[in-house]
């Protein structure tokens, strides 16, 4: 099978397990959807050895991503698993954290609303979801590259395009998830951690 390789992931890998870091080192069990590659699977899997890591992706995607994990065996790298934000009911696998990147732009408003929602019912009280990419913030594009890639993105699929965080937060709050904290990342990026809270909604 033909070997995919990301070099944004390879870029961005390091900056993010630099803050991911602290925040993970008290959970057990991290779901990483739209793992793509799997670059980012293996590399903090083997970076944050005590907790499990669950890679995902669509399944008609699958293939690849257990290709490249297959060949990095680690013991808390779980076999990558098919979800689709979509799905009515995704895998019923325990985790305390959620872990996706630049996903949020590629899929439809709908399907990061759906995505919400279902984070907001999979994590427990207290669990945290990590989101990594471009945003918007108050209605604004952070950086004129990021203004070029989101007009390359609609181009594509109209669908798709950057979200702005207080239309996140809007959404993210109804499924008792609050924004805790929003790092600014290498190449107007940014980080964005969301904590499961019942008492928000
Ligand atoms: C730009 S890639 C990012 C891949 C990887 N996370 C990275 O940072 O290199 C977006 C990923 O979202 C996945 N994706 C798109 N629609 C999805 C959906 N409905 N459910 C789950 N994943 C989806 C794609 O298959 C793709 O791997």
């Amino acid at each position: 099978m033909q070997a995919v390789f990301s070099e944004s992931a390879e870029r961005n890998k390091h900056p993010i397990l630099e803050k991911l870091h602290p925040l993970l080192v008290t959970r057990k069990s991290v779901l990483e959807i739209g793992s793509g590659t799997g670059q980012h699977a293996v590399f903090f899997a083997a970076a944050l050895p005590h907790l499990q890591w669950h890679p995902t992706e669509l399944l008609e995607k699958l293939p690849l991503l257990s290709n490249h994990c297959s060949g990095h065996p680690l013991d808390n790298l779980a076999p990558p698993i098919a979800l689709d934000i979509d799905a009515a009911k995704w895998p019923t696998v325990q985790v305390d954290a959620v872990f996706t990147a630049n996903t949020l732009h590629i899929i439809s408003w709908p399907q990061v609303c759906r995505f919400f929602t279902q984070v907001g019912k999979l994590l427990p009280e207290h669990g945290i979801c990590c989101i990594y990419g471009p945003f918007n913030i108050d209605g604004r594009y952070t950086s004129e590259s990021n203004a070029q890639f989101d007009h390359w993105l609609k181009n594509r699929n109209p669908e798709s395009g950057i979200r702005d965080i207080t239309n996140l937060q809007q959404h993210a709050r109804i499924c008792s998830l609050s924004l805790q904290e929003n790092y600014a990342m290498p190449a107007n990026n940014r980080l964005l951690i969301w904590g499961k809270c019942t008492s928000v909604a």
